[in-house]
């Protein structure tokens, strides 16, 4: 696709992070939208900003857990009722949740399954024939970085991500081979900063063996964060445009791409040496935390005594 001048597009997970960007970008290039997300207070939020910044556009905007499969293919037909047609659609809502194997409930892992995986194959399998009708039509669905390598206490997001990555993949050779005027892009995001860390799931089962508490986990995650939403956003459009096969953004992206081809098995042992430094980190801040809270309790009931002493 060479530009995005009155095209349609829906985007999934408009209301926050790099699903807001596209959002405010492709407004910006005159590109109608139909966005959605399951958060209602930031989808307005991303409506509003919209609107200020390109008036001439349509927005519509939609409430929806891109894991019920019944509620996306409703929102596709929505979506062509009200544009007329639809050009684009952004696979791009997810979550992410940090968790040992052996201690991951399995509703942890239906719902990132659910979300991360299920929503771009519901989002796919709904927009995609309306996307051929358009006769100029592309699917952008977002991995990760952890779709090209895995990491200890990520497998739940792992496992989605590279699921997102192999649907990908065999998705665009079948459109290559069948002509039809779609085409698809896999995108594999480094650190990001948007909200994706604060609003995951950290399990219990982490602290202590990679994360001091749950707060730290998101804390820590947060610190690889070095893209930002909006820049990352300038990529996957540039890279839509180039019609790629696939996107790696940030620096971090393409070194994990680089380092994972290079010592695809070794890669392994160079994580988990690097996972044991910063657990025996965020163990000794954990421990350091806690002397702290012991002292400080210490002081504030001694601190409560003299009071109990001056009062009486
Ligand atoms: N931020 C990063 O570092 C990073 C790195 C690699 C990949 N990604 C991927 O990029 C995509 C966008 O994430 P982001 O970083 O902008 O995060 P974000 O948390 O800022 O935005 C994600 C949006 O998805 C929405 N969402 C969550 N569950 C949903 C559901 N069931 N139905 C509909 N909407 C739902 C959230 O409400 C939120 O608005 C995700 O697929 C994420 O896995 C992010």
């Amino acid at each position: 696709m060479k530009h995005f001048d009155n095209k349609v597009a829906a985007i999934t997970g408009a209301g926050s992070g790099m699903g807001r960007s596209l959002a405010v970008q492709l407004a910006g290039a005159g590109c109608h939208l139909a966005l959605a997300d399951k958060n209602a207070v930031g989808l307005a939020e991303t409506e509003r900003i919209v609107r200020a910044l390109a008036p001439s556009v349509r927005v519509t905007t939609r409430v929806l857990d891109v894991g019920k499969r019944d509620a996306m293919f409703a929102w596709a037909d929505e979506t062509v009722a009200a544009h007329g047609r639809v050009n684009l659609v952004f696979n791009n809502a997810g979550v992410a949740l940090s968790s040992t194997i052996d201690g991951m409930s399995y509703d942890d892992l239906d719902w990132i399954v659910n979300i991360n995986f299920w929503g771009v194959v519901h989002g796919t399998k709904a927009f995609l024939p309306h996307l051929k009708a358009s006769g100029d039509g592309h699917i952008v669905n977002t991995s990760s970085v952890f779709g090209l390598f895995a990491q200890p206490g990520m497998s739940g997001y792992n496992a989605t991500k590279f699921a997102v990555r192999g649907f990908t993949e065999s998705l665009r050779q079948e459109l290559d081979m069948m002509k039809c005027g779609v085409s698809a892009t896999c995108v594999h995001p480094g650190g990001i900063r948007t909200n994706i860390a604060q609003a995951s799931r950290v399990a219990s089962n982490m602290v202590g063996f990679m994360v001091a508490s749950e707060q730290q986990g998101k804390d820590e995650f947060e610190k690889f964060f070095i893209t930002t939403a909006d820049d990352a956003a300038r990529t996957i459009l540039t890279g839509v445009r180039r019609n790629a096969r696939r996107v790696l953004i940030g620096r971090d992206a393409r070194a994990a791409d680089w380092l994972a081809r290079v010592l695809p098995s070794a890669y392994q042992a160079l994580v988990v040496m690097s996972a044991r430094r910063e657990a025996a980190k965020a163990n000794k801040r954990a421990k350091r935390a806690a002397r702290e809270a012991m002292l400080n309790g210490g002081a504030s009931n001694n601190n409560a005594g003299n009071n109990q002493g001056e009062t009486a």
